[in-house]
């Protein structure tokens, strides 16, 4: 696993059942979300278009896209209901003091 290397966002800033939109140079939008006070990281963009997920609502651990309707598990990256079938990228996070950091490599 690698070590989050990247400043994303302050704790304060994903509260509990809310996410947030993050961008960084050369790098695809993340989508924070936080779920029941754990933090998860995968690509804010649909894969079935090019819809931003911080548009949708977070249900659980899930996410709508609001474009097209598929929900997609935030702790999983796997799409729950059609049209999208591709799965989105994860990525690693650390808590550092009230921070959320994380790794831009994906995880595999
Ligand atoms: S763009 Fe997200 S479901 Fe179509």
């Amino acid at each position: 696993m690698n070590k989050p290397t990247i400043f994303a966002a302050n704790l304060d800033d994903v509260r509990p059942g809310k996410t947030k939109k993050v961008c960084f140079p050369n790098h695809a939008p993340i989508l924070l979300a936080n779920v029941d006070g754990t933090i998860y990281a995968v690509d804010d963009t649909c894969t079935h278009e090019d819809s931003s997920l911080a548009l949708g609502c977070l249900r659980g651990s899930k996410v709508k896209c609001t474009l097209h309707g598929s929900w997609f598990s935030v702790t999983t990256g796997e799409p729950t209901d059609e049209p999208a079938d591709e799965a989105l990228q994860r990525y690693h996070v650390e808590i550092n003091n009230n921070e959320i950091w994380i790794d831009l490599e994906p995880i595999k």
